[in-house]
């Protein structure tokens, strides 16, 4: 069995840290988006795994995955050319995949117990396709299933009156047939090619589609505090490691994460959180759900439920609290309060002053 995992999205809605990133190589608790479904698939026992990708990100995912070989992975580079959605992007994958039975995963899906289960048991029952689906409160922003008898007959993509709550979780298995179903839809109201109808098209020609329900938590990193809830998900289950410095006047507190070389110099961290490698933390409090990435200083601040990337300096800020802050950027206070405030903002960034 191969995997193929969709990446091509725009990432709109965390903009404007996709405008210089890919949404699935944003970090949560300190590592890519995109390595927690690598991990996930690895685990479930898949080892050649296409990335669907749009032609201006392939580099950027070429540099921070390569050919997947650190993991384990043999890994491939699909193009989507145009974002005509995601049966679209499936169909990329067609030579790819050729003639196996195979996983789709959309990357910004993150699951907490994985796809093993579901692996094993499209193994054992080999149906043409099986799909995960949770139970949510209002599934009007998701693919929606509708059960009889414990079998799917019909599943609607994004219904203003959905027929059931249980959403359609970004996982899926399918053999060759679903590539049959893809040529036979039609593009949506948002113009795109639903997987969701291309599901449907298989379950109208009478092909067994099974549902398999998740165990554990799903989430589907969309937006800025998805990101962050994702954040707090998973620094929930890291274990204690300090191996960077900390001094005397340094206190921990809960499962923390300090990666070497880092330098916590009379601050305290209150876990569970982690501290990328190198980064300098200075007469500070780190809060509990907190990623600090490598290379960031922060000084005289109070940082809690945040993600902070690579290289950035946090200085006499006070406290930040539910923020996602980008690579590289300066955030500090000036000493006498100046004339004009002068900015240097993205499209799409959101600041708020007293
Ligand atoms: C896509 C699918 C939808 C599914 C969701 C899960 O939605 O079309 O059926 O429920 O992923 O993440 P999109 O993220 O394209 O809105």
């Amino acid at each position: 069995m191969k995997a193929v995992i969709l990446c091509a999205g725009e990432g709109t809605r965390m903009r404007p840290l996709t405008y210089t990133s890919a949404k699935h190589l944003i970090p949560i608790a300190n590592k890519p988006v995109i390595l927690y479904s690598l991990e996930t698939i690895a685990a479930a026992g898949i080892r050649e795994i296409g990335i669907v990708v749009s032609p201006h990100r392939e580099e950027e995912f070429q540099l921070t995955l390569g050919d997947g070989a650190r993991w384990g992975l043999k890994l491939s580079y699909i193009l989507q050319h145009q974002p005509k959605g995601l049966a679209h992007a499936v169909s990329c994958a067609q030579e790819f995949v050729g003639h196996e039975d195979f996983l789709v995963y959309l990357g910004d899906n993150l699951l907490e117990n994985g796809v093993t289960a579901l692996v094993s048991e499209f193994q054992r029952e080999r149906p043409d396709a099986s799909i995960l689906l949770v139970r949510v409160e209002d599934p009007r922003s998701f693919g929606v299933a509708q059960l009889q008898d414990g079998q799917i007959v019909r599943v609607i993509e994004k219904p203003k009156d959905p027929p059931s709550n249980l959403a359609i979780v970004g996982v899926y298995l399918f053999n060759a047939k679903i590539f049959e179903a893809i040529r036979e839809i039609k593009p949506s109201w948002r113009d795109e090619l639903e997987i969701t109808d291309a599901i449907q098209r298989l379950i109208e020609k009478g092909y067994r589609v099974v549902p398999h329900l998740v165990q554990g938590w799903w989430k589907d990193v969309g937006k800025p505090e998805d990101m962050l809830h994702a954040n707090r998900l998973l620094l929930e289950r890291i274990e204690t490691r300090l191996e960077g410095e900390l001094d005397e006047r340094s206190h921990v507190k809960g499962r923390v994460q300090v990666a070497a070389g880092a330098r916590i110099v009379n601050s305290e961290l209150r876990g569970p959180l982690v501290i990328g490698a190198n980064a300098v933390i200075e007469d500070s409090f780190i809060g509990p759900f907190t990623a600090i990435g490598p290379r960031v200083q922060i000084k005289a601040s109070e940082i809690e439920y945040s993600i902070v990337m690579e290289g950035t300096a946090i200085s006499g800020v006070g406290r930040v609290d539910h923020s996602l802050i980008g690579r590289n950027v300066s955030l500090g206070k000036r000493e006498r309060r100046p004339e004009a405030l002068s900015f240097v903002l993205a499209d799409n960034s959101h600041v708020q002053l007293i």
